[in-house]
């Protein structure tokens, strides 16, 4: 049977990887993986987590399932580390589902739509992180997509996207990343967003949010702020969370999929749908990286410490763009590159062609994706200067 399925080509990123480790050179550097890396290289355990983990295995006297929902008090703070102040009016009428990552709970997200409208239509922004696709197909939707991006100026492409939404099937979803947006780095400002909410509203479109770098762009209510402007103003919508980055808890797999509609008998309706789901992909969520969120968020004094170091990853991921873009200014003159410093989150898309990408790679040891799109964070303080003097002679 299993002998008709063919060997696929490796993950583009993932062959990267392979690559970058097996390169000898000392001055190899790696912009193609999503983590975070501090100063040497390294994705590190945030201190905080590490310490509440401790105490997690010291205090644990079970490991016995948990419930398809997830744990209990992960659920009610990571709702409020989203929705803040609006948190304790919406969730009556919301449902929170703990899932595996933020894939999981975007793949959990499509079978619940799935559920109420087979085969629905989603309408992803061009270009999107790669794993959108797939997992949203995953779980049986149709996918289209909405101009976001101009490559040229770096920017949003505000009036086309405006455009394609209003044309969009009244009832279809539509995805958009609440900040840091992968891969471009490019979100909307707030008079942006708010005109994106109108035609949202105008067309009765249903908006599923994704965040998975709260705290890494501005800060963390400011990076949330279009959740909850939108609970604010629309009857319905999802938000895939995930802990991934923000808590570094990649492996942990630790996300949720939160739903907020009209009243409470809706969000009844939707948590059953959701945990019977759920039972059918993979039963119940794991549970450490969840219990672990619980006890930051819950515990002021963690709590404040987490803060703090999550506002030292933001800062230096901010000036790490600024150093770029000034090296790169410093080494092509009259070329614009504040775009780099307007930008929020791990990624950017430089704007290279394959061959300069290919040829950075094989002549000079840097590792990015082939459409140029760069991890901030894969740079140091120690070679950024380099990196910039050898990406500029390509900018276009
Ligand atoms: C835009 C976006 N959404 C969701 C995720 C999902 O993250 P995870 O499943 O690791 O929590 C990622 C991870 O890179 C991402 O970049």
């Amino acid at each position: 049977m299993f002998e008709k399925l063919e060997t696929l080509p490796p993950d583009p990123i993932l062959g990267l990887s392979v690559a970058f480790r097996e390169d000898p050179s000392p001055d190899k550097v790696d912009l193609s993986v999503g983590v975070y890396r501090d100063r040497g290289g390294v994705t590190p355990v945030m201190s905080v987590v590490q310490e509440a983990e401790r105490a997690l295995i010291d205090a644990q006297v079970t490991k016995v399932y948990l419930p398809p929902a997830g744990a209990p008090g992960f659920r009610e703070t990571i709702f409020s580390l989203v929705l803040g102040d609006a948190a304790a009016t919406l969730r009556p009428r919301a449902s929170v589902i703990q899932a595996p990552g933020g894939c999981g709970a975007l793949r959990l997200g499509a079978e619940l739509i799935n559920r109420a409208v087979p085969a629905a239509t989603i309408h992803l922004s061009d270009p999107s992180w790669p794993n959108h696709a797939p997992l949203l197909t995953g779980g049986g939707l149709r996918v289209e997509r909405y101009p976001y991006y101009d490559s040229a100026g770096h920017r949003l492409t505000l009036q086309p996207m405006l455009d394609a939404l209003s044309g969009a099937a009244p009832g279809s979803l539509v995805l958009l990343q609440a900040s840091c947006h992968n891969p471009t780095g490019v979100d909307p400002d707030r008079e942006q967003w708010r005109a994106i909410l109108d035609v949202v509203a105008a067309r009765r479109l249903v908006p599923f949010f994704d965040i998975a770098y709260q705290g890494l762009g501005d800060d963390l209510d400011t990076d949330a702020w279009i959740i909850r402007e939108s609970a604010r103003r629309l009857p319905e919508m999802l938000v895939a969370v995930s802990c991934s980055k923000n808590f570094g808890l990649y492996r942990e797999r630790t996300g949720a999929l939160l739903f907020i509609g009209t009243d409470i008998a809706h969000a009844r309706a939707v948590e059953s749908q959701a945990n019977k789901a759920a039972r059918s992909m993979y039963s119940m969520p794991p549970g450490h990286g969840g219990l672990i969120v619980e006890r930051v968020l819950g515990d002021a004094t963690l709590r404040a410490r987490w803060q703090a170091e999550l506002a030292v990853m933001a800062g230096r991921l901010r000036s790490l763009r600024a150093a770029l873009a000034q090296g790169m200014a410093e080494a092509r003159p009259g070329v614009d590159t504040s775009w780099l410093v307007r930008q929020r989150g791990m990624f950017s898309l430089l704007g290279l062609r394959p061959e300069a990408v290919r040829s950075l790679r094989e002549e000079h040891h840097l590792y990015m994706g082939l459409d140029s799109r760069v991890n901030i964070a894969g740079l140091s303080e120690d070679n950024v200067a380099r990196v910039a003097r050898l990406v500029a002679p390509h900018l276009e």
